[in-house]
Protein backbone atom coordinates (compact mmCIF):
# COMPACT_ATOMS: atom_id res chain seq x y z
CA UNK A 1 0.00 0.00 0.00
CA UNK A 2 1.02 3.64 -0.71
CA UNK A 3 2.59 5.40 1.91
CA UNK A 4 -0.49 8.08 1.54
CA UNK A 5 -2.81 5.26 2.25
CA UNK A 6 -1.10 4.16 4.83
CA UNK A 7 -1.28 7.50 6.64
CA UNK A 8 -5.20 6.87 6.28
CA UNK A 9 -4.81 3.62 8.37
CA UNK A 10 -2.84 5.02 10.90
CA UNK A 11 -5.17 8.04 11.49
CA UNK A 12 -8.63 5.90 11.27
CA UNK A 13 -6.60 3.71 14.09
CA UNK A 14 -6.13 6.43 15.90
CA UNK A 15 -9.21 8.63 15.94
CA UNK A 16 -11.79 5.80 15.65
CA UNK A 17 -13.16 2.82 17.97
CA UNK A 18 -14.45 1.21 14.94
CA UNK A 19 -14.82 0.83 11.09
CA UNK A 20 -17.86 -0.53 9.65
CA UNK A 21 -17.24 -1.71 6.02
CA UNK A 22 -20.19 -1.51 3.53
CA UNK A 23 -19.33 -3.97 0.15
CA UNK A 24 -20.84 -7.20 -1.03
CA UNK A 25 -19.02 -10.05 -3.17
CA UNK A 26 -15.71 -9.27 -3.98
CA UNK A 27 -15.59 -6.09 -2.28
CA UNK A 28 -15.60 -7.83 0.57
CA UNK A 29 -15.06 -11.09 1.21
CA UNK A 30 -11.20 -10.78 1.09
CA UNK A 31 -10.50 -8.81 3.28
CA UNK A 32 -13.45 -10.50 5.82
CA UNK A 33 -11.23 -13.55 5.38
CA UNK A 34 -8.15 -12.35 6.79
CA UNK A 35 -9.88 -10.66 9.86
CA UNK A 36 -11.63 -13.60 11.14
CA UNK A 37 -8.35 -16.21 10.52
CA UNK A 38 -5.93 -13.56 11.49
CA UNK A 39 -5.02 -11.53 14.51
CA UNK A 40 -6.39 -8.15 14.84
CA UNK A 41 -6.68 -5.64 17.33
CA UNK A 42 -8.70 -3.16 15.96
CA UNK A 43 -12.80 -3.79 15.20
CA UNK A 44 -14.11 -3.81 11.12
CA UNK A 45 -17.49 -4.77 10.99
CA UNK A 46 -19.13 -5.69 7.45
CA UNK A 47 -22.53 -4.38 6.33
CA UNK A 48 -24.06 -3.86 3.13
CA UNK A 49 -24.54 -7.53 1.67
CA UNK A 50 -27.79 -7.97 1.87
CA UNK A 51 -30.98 -6.00 2.72
CA UNK A 52 -31.25 -6.83 6.46
CA UNK A 53 -32.66 -4.01 8.22
CA UNK A 54 -32.88 -6.03 12.00
CA UNK A 55 -29.46 -6.62 11.40
CA UNK A 56 -28.64 -3.46 10.73
CA UNK A 57 -30.90 -1.90 13.34
CA UNK A 58 -28.96 -3.91 16.18
CA UNK A 59 -25.24 -3.28 15.13
CA UNK A 60 -26.05 0.51 15.05
CA UNK A 61 -27.74 0.09 18.55
CA UNK A 62 -24.50 -1.68 19.67
CA UNK A 63 -22.18 1.12 18.12
CA UNK A 64 -24.15 4.56 18.00
CA UNK A 65 -21.92 5.80 21.17
CA UNK A 66 -18.74 5.00 19.60
CA UNK A 67 -16.67 6.42 17.06
CA UNK A 68 -17.95 4.89 13.87
CA UNK A 69 -15.86 5.67 10.77
CA UNK A 70 -17.58 4.31 7.73
CA UNK A 71 -15.51 2.75 4.65
CA UNK A 72 -17.74 2.39 1.07
CA UNK A 73 -16.20 -0.05 -0.90
CA UNK A 74 -17.97 -0.26 -4.52
CA UNK A 75 -16.10 -0.52 -8.03
CA UNK A 76 -19.40 -0.02 -9.76
CA UNK A 77 -20.81 2.16 -7.49
CA UNK A 78 -24.21 1.74 -7.64
CA UNK A 79 -24.58 -1.72 -6.63
CA UNK A 80 -28.53 -2.14 -4.47
CA UNK A 81 -27.24 -3.60 -1.54
CA UNK A 82 -24.59 -0.76 -1.20
CA UNK A 83 -26.33 2.04 -2.29
CA UNK A 84 -29.06 0.65 0.29
CA UNK A 85 -26.47 0.22 3.17
CA UNK A 86 -24.60 3.88 2.82
CA UNK A 87 -28.55 5.30 2.42
CA UNK A 88 -29.32 3.52 5.62
CA UNK A 89 -26.04 4.77 7.21
CA UNK A 90 -26.54 8.26 6.02
CA UNK A 91 -28.75 9.27 8.00
CA UNK A 92 -27.68 7.38 10.81
CA UNK A 93 -24.39 10.00 10.97
CA UNK A 94 -26.28 12.87 9.97
CA UNK A 95 -27.82 12.47 13.49
CA UNK A 96 -24.53 11.27 15.30
CA UNK A 97 -22.38 13.97 13.52
CA UNK A 98 -24.76 16.49 11.74
CA UNK A 99 -23.68 18.54 8.88
CA UNK A 100 -19.82 16.79 8.83
CA UNK A 101 -20.64 13.49 8.54
CA UNK A 102 -19.19 13.09 5.58
CA UNK A 103 -16.01 13.50 7.24
CA UNK A 104 -16.31 10.38 8.79
CA UNK A 105 -16.79 8.61 5.83
CA UNK A 106 -14.18 6.95 2.89
CA UNK A 107 -14.91 5.76 -0.36
CA UNK A 108 -13.04 3.10 -2.25
CA UNK A 109 -14.86 3.20 -5.58
CA UNK A 110 -14.16 3.17 -9.27
CA UNK A 111 -13.16 6.40 -11.15
CA UNK A 112 -16.75 6.79 -12.74
CA UNK A 113 -20.01 6.05 -11.08
CA UNK A 114 -22.56 7.22 -8.53
CA UNK A 115 -20.97 6.20 -5.71
CA UNK A 116 -17.39 8.80 -6.86
CA UNK A 117 -20.25 11.25 -7.45
CA UNK A 118 -21.46 11.34 -4.05
CA UNK A 119 -18.25 11.34 -2.74
CA UNK A 120 -17.52 14.69 -5.02
CA UNK A 121 -20.74 15.83 -3.79
CA UNK A 122 -20.07 15.56 -0.18
CA UNK A 123 -16.46 16.03 -0.24
CA UNK A 124 -15.74 12.65 1.04
CA UNK A 125 -12.08 11.10 1.04
CA UNK A 126 -11.44 8.51 -1.72
CA UNK A 127 -9.14 5.78 -2.77
CA UNK A 128 -9.13 4.42 -6.36
CA UNK A 129 -10.61 0.46 -6.92
CA UNK A 130 -8.13 -0.58 -9.49
CA UNK A 131 -9.90 -1.38 -12.31
CA UNK A 132 -9.91 -5.03 -12.04
CA UNK A 133 -13.53 -7.27 -10.44
CA UNK A 134 -13.95 -7.32 -6.89
CA UNK A 135 -13.27 -10.94 -6.94
CA UNK A 136 -9.63 -10.28 -8.10
CA UNK A 137 -8.88 -7.36 -5.93
CA UNK A 138 -8.32 -8.78 -2.58
CA UNK A 139 -4.76 -7.57 -2.70
CA UNK A 140 -5.67 -4.32 -3.79
CA UNK A 141 -6.36 -1.85 -1.45
CA UNK A 142 -10.08 -2.94 -1.38
CA UNK A 143 -8.60 -6.14 0.41
CA UNK A 144 -5.49 -4.35 1.91
CA UNK A 145 -6.67 -1.61 3.10
CA UNK A 146 -9.40 -2.72 5.65
CA UNK A 147 -7.44 -5.44 6.71
CA UNK A 148 -4.59 -2.77 7.68
CA UNK A 149 -7.17 -0.68 9.67
CA UNK A 150 -7.54 -3.99 11.51
CA UNK A 151 -3.85 -4.63 12.11
CA UNK A 152 -3.10 -7.02 9.82
CA UNK A 153 0.89 -6.88 8.43
CA UNK A 154 -0.14 -5.85 5.13
CA UNK A 155 3.20 -6.15 3.75
CA UNK A 156 3.54 -10.02 4.66
CA UNK A 157 0.26 -10.48 3.21
CA UNK A 158 1.69 -8.98 -0.32
CA UNK A 159 5.36 -11.04 0.73
CA UNK A 160 3.48 -14.36 0.71
CA UNK A 161 1.61 -13.58 -2.54
CA UNK A 162 4.50 -12.59 -4.37
CA UNK A 163 6.60 -15.91 -3.57
CA UNK A 164 3.76 -17.68 -4.22
CA UNK A 165 3.51 -16.02 -7.67
CA UNK A 166 7.42 -16.33 -8.41
CA UNK A 167 7.98 -19.53 -6.70
CA UNK A 168 4.98 -22.09 -6.62
CA UNK A 169 3.95 -21.44 -10.63
CA UNK A 170 4.01 -25.73 -10.82
CA UNK A 171 1.65 -25.92 -7.48
CA UNK A 172 -0.69 -22.60 -9.42
CA UNK A 173 -0.57 -24.49 -12.84
CA UNK A 174 -1.13 -28.66 -11.16
CA UNK A 175 -3.95 -26.94 -8.89
CA UNK A 176 -5.82 -25.62 -11.88
CA UNK A 177 -5.66 -28.53 -14.15
CA UNK A 178 -6.53 -31.17 -11.37
CA UNK A 179 -9.91 -29.18 -10.80
CA UNK A 180 -9.92 -29.25 -14.30
CA UNK A 181 -9.55 -32.97 -14.58
CA UNK A 182 -12.45 -33.63 -11.94
CA UNK A 183 -14.71 -31.60 -13.88
CA UNK A 184 -13.84 -33.85 -17.16
CA UNK A 185 -14.60 -36.79 -15.26
CA UNK A 186 -17.94 -35.65 -14.36
CA UNK A 187 -17.08 -34.00 -10.72
CA UNK A 188 -19.86 -31.06 -10.65
CA UNK A 189 -19.21 -30.19 -6.75
CA UNK A 190 -15.88 -29.38 -5.15
CA UNK A 191 -16.16 -29.35 -1.62
CA UNK A 192 -14.54 -26.81 -0.49
CA UNK A 193 -13.54 -27.95 3.66
CA UNK A 194 -11.70 -25.97 6.19
CA UNK A 195 -10.43 -27.14 9.78
CA UNK A 196 -11.73 -24.58 11.74
CA UNK A 197 -14.36 -22.19 11.69
CA UNK A 198 -12.15 -19.10 11.90
CA UNK A 199 -11.13 -19.83 8.27
CA UNK A 200 -14.55 -20.17 6.94
CA UNK A 201 -15.04 -17.09 5.59
CA UNK A 202 -11.79 -17.40 3.31
CA UNK A 203 -13.52 -20.93 2.27
CA UNK A 204 -16.68 -18.47 1.27
CA UNK A 205 -14.07 -15.95 -0.20
CA UNK A 206 -12.77 -18.89 -2.61
CA UNK A 207 -16.60 -20.02 -3.28
CA UNK A 208 -17.21 -16.72 -4.50
CA UNK A 209 -13.97 -16.36 -6.85
CA UNK A 210 -14.60 -20.10 -8.20
CA UNK A 211 -18.40 -19.68 -8.46
CA UNK A 212 -18.64 -16.03 -10.30
CA UNK A 213 -15.50 -16.93 -12.63
CA UNK A 214 -16.41 -20.39 -13.60
CA UNK A 215 -20.02 -20.97 -13.51
CA UNK A 216 -21.12 -19.69 -17.34
CA UNK A 217 -22.39 -21.24 -20.56
CA UNK A 218 -23.53 -24.24 -18.43
CA UNK A 219 -20.44 -25.31 -17.33
CA UNK A 220 -18.42 -25.15 -14.27
CA UNK A 221 -18.60 -26.96 -10.29
CA UNK A 222 -20.53 -25.60 -7.79
CA UNK A 223 -18.18 -25.16 -4.59
CA UNK A 224 -19.67 -26.26 -1.51
CA UNK A 225 -18.38 -24.86 1.87
CA UNK A 226 -17.59 -27.22 5.19
CA UNK A 227 -15.82 -27.08 8.31
CA UNK A 228 -14.31 -30.21 9.43
CA UNK A 229 -14.66 -31.87 12.03
CA UNK A 230 -18.15 -30.53 12.39
CA UNK A 231 -19.96 -30.98 8.77
CA UNK A 232 -18.38 -34.62 8.90
CA UNK A 233 -21.37 -35.59 11.03
CA UNK A 234 -24.09 -33.67 8.55
CA UNK A 235 -22.20 -34.26 4.76
CA UNK A 236 -19.71 -36.05 5.58
CA UNK A 237 -21.68 -39.60 4.59
CA UNK A 238 -22.70 -37.71 1.34
CA UNK A 239 -18.98 -37.28 0.45
CA UNK A 240 -18.10 -41.18 0.99
CA UNK A 241 -20.90 -42.71 -0.33
CA UNK A 242 -23.68 -40.48 -1.91
CA UNK A 243 -23.22 -39.87 -5.79
CA UNK A 244 -19.73 -39.65 -7.12
CA UNK A 245 -20.28 -35.95 -8.62
CA UNK A 246 -17.88 -35.00 -5.19
CA UNK A 247 -14.37 -33.65 -5.81
CA UNK A 248 -12.53 -31.88 -2.64
CA UNK A 249 -10.17 -29.39 -1.27
CA UNK A 250 -9.34 -29.54 2.46
CA UNK A 251 -7.59 -26.62 4.07
CA UNK A 252 -5.67 -27.77 6.78
CA UNK A 253 -5.17 -25.23 9.43
CA UNK A 254 -2.36 -25.21 11.23
CA UNK A 255 -2.67 -24.56 15.02
CA UNK A 256 -0.77 -23.98 18.01
CA UNK A 257 0.74 -27.68 19.01
CA UNK A 258 -1.68 -28.42 21.64
CA UNK A 259 -3.69 -31.93 22.36
CA UNK A 260 -7.34 -30.59 20.24
CA UNK A 261 -4.97 -29.25 17.78
CA UNK A 262 -3.53 -32.74 17.78
CA UNK A 263 -6.53 -34.25 16.90
CA UNK A 264 -8.28 -31.74 14.52
CA UNK A 265 -4.66 -32.35 12.35
CA UNK A 266 -4.87 -36.29 12.62
CA UNK A 267 -8.77 -35.77 11.75
CA UNK A 268 -8.02 -34.11 8.88
CA UNK A 269 -4.99 -36.65 7.37
CA UNK A 270 -7.60 -38.96 8.56
CA UNK A 271 -10.71 -37.60 6.65
CA UNK A 272 -8.85 -36.98 3.29
CA UNK A 273 -7.45 -40.80 3.55
CA UNK A 274 -11.28 -42.23 3.57
CA UNK A 275 -12.31 -39.92 0.83
CA UNK A 276 -9.94 -40.57 -1.32
CA UNK A 277 -10.38 -44.49 -0.91
CA UNK A 278 -13.81 -43.54 -2.09
CA UNK A 279 -12.85 -42.48 -5.31
CA UNK A 280 -13.20 -38.63 -4.46
CA UNK A 281 -10.10 -36.37 -6.01
CA UNK A 282 -8.47 -34.78 -2.79
CA UNK A 283 -6.43 -31.95 -2.45
CA UNK A 284 -5.07 -31.06 1.10
CA UNK A 285 -3.19 -27.59 1.44
CA UNK A 286 -1.44 -26.32 4.38
CA UNK A 287 -2.37 -22.94 5.98
CA UNK A 288 -0.40 -21.22 8.88
CA UNK A 289 -2.36 -18.83 10.67
CA UNK A 290 0.39 -15.69 9.54
CA UNK A 291 -0.49 -12.66 7.08
CA UNK A 292 2.32 -14.02 4.97
CA UNK A 293 1.14 -17.82 4.56
CA UNK A 294 -2.36 -16.23 3.93
CA UNK A 295 -1.16 -14.01 1.28
CA UNK A 296 0.30 -16.96 -0.69
CA UNK A 297 -2.96 -18.93 -0.63
CA UNK A 298 -4.64 -15.92 -1.88
CA UNK A 299 -2.40 -15.60 -5.12
CA UNK A 300 -2.39 -19.73 -5.41
CA UNK A 301 -5.98 -19.40 -6.13
CA UNK A 302 -6.32 -16.39 -7.61
CA UNK A 303 -4.10 -17.67 -10.08
CA UNK A 304 -5.20 -21.35 -10.24
CA UNK A 305 -8.65 -19.50 -11.05
CA UNK A 306 -7.52 -17.75 -14.06
CA UNK A 307 -5.80 -20.56 -15.82
CA UNK A 308 -9.03 -23.16 -14.62
CA UNK A 309 -11.11 -21.06 -16.24
CA UNK A 310 -9.15 -20.55 -19.59
CA UNK A 311 -8.97 -24.66 -19.39
CA UNK A 312 -12.48 -24.75 -19.20
CA UNK A 313 -13.20 -22.34 -21.82
CA UNK A 314 -15.36 -19.51 -19.66
CA UNK A 315 -14.82 -15.50 -19.22
CA UNK A 316 -13.26 -15.53 -15.74
CA UNK A 317 -13.37 -12.19 -15.43
CA UNK A 318 -17.14 -11.08 -16.06
CA UNK A 319 -20.35 -11.97 -14.48
CA UNK A 320 -23.33 -11.64 -16.99
CA UNK A 321 -25.64 -13.76 -14.76
CA UNK A 322 -25.56 -11.73 -11.66
CA UNK A 323 -27.64 -9.01 -13.60
CA UNK A 324 -31.22 -10.92 -14.09
CA UNK A 325 -31.69 -11.10 -10.48
CA UNK A 326 -30.79 -7.01 -10.84
CA UNK A 327 -33.11 -6.61 -13.70
CA UNK A 328 -36.15 -7.78 -12.30
CA UNK A 329 -35.43 -6.07 -8.94
CA UNK A 330 -35.63 -2.92 -11.13
CA UNK A 331 -38.49 -3.38 -12.65
CA UNK A 332 -40.58 -4.37 -9.86
CA UNK A 333 -39.13 -1.08 -7.83
CA UNK A 334 -40.55 0.65 -11.19
CA UNK A 335 -43.95 -0.66 -11.01
CA UNK A 336 -44.22 0.90 -7.10
CA UNK A 337 -45.29 -2.86 -5.88
CA UNK A 338 -42.92 -2.40 -3.20
O1 LIG B 1 -16.40 -10.12 -8.08
C1 LIG B 1 -17.12 -9.27 -8.54
O2 LIG B 1 -16.82 -8.57 -9.53
C2 LIG B 1 -18.46 -8.98 -7.89
O3 LIG B 1 -18.73 -9.93 -6.91
C3 LIG B 1 -18.46 -7.60 -7.26
O4 LIG B 1 -17.42 -7.49 -6.33
C4 LIG B 1 -19.78 -7.30 -6.57
O5 LIG B 1 -20.85 -7.50 -7.46
C5 LIG B 1 -19.82 -5.88 -6.06
O6 LIG B 1 -19.68 -4.97 -7.11
P1 LIG B 1 -19.31 -3.48 -6.85
O7 LIG B 1 -17.92 -3.42 -6.32
O8 LIG B 1 -19.42 -2.80 -8.17
O9 LIG B 1 -20.30 -2.94 -5.85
Amino acid sequence: MEQKTKEIVAAIRRDYDVMFVIGIGGSYAGSKAAIELLDTDFPVVYIGHGFEANTMDQLWEQYRTRRVKLCIISKSGQTFEVVAALNYMETKFRTKYGADFAQHMIAITGAKGKLRDYANEHKIQTLLHPDVGGRYSVLTVVGLFPMAVAGIDTDEILKGADYNHNQEKALITEYAKKRYNAYQIGKRVEVMAVSMAAAQQFADWYQQLFGESEGKDHKGIWTSVLVYSRDLHSMGQFIQEGSPIICETIIKVKDPCNQLAVMNQVCIDAVAKAHRDAGVPVTKLDLARTPYDLGRLFNLFLEACVLYCKYLGVNAFNQPGVEAYKKEMRNLLNEEKY
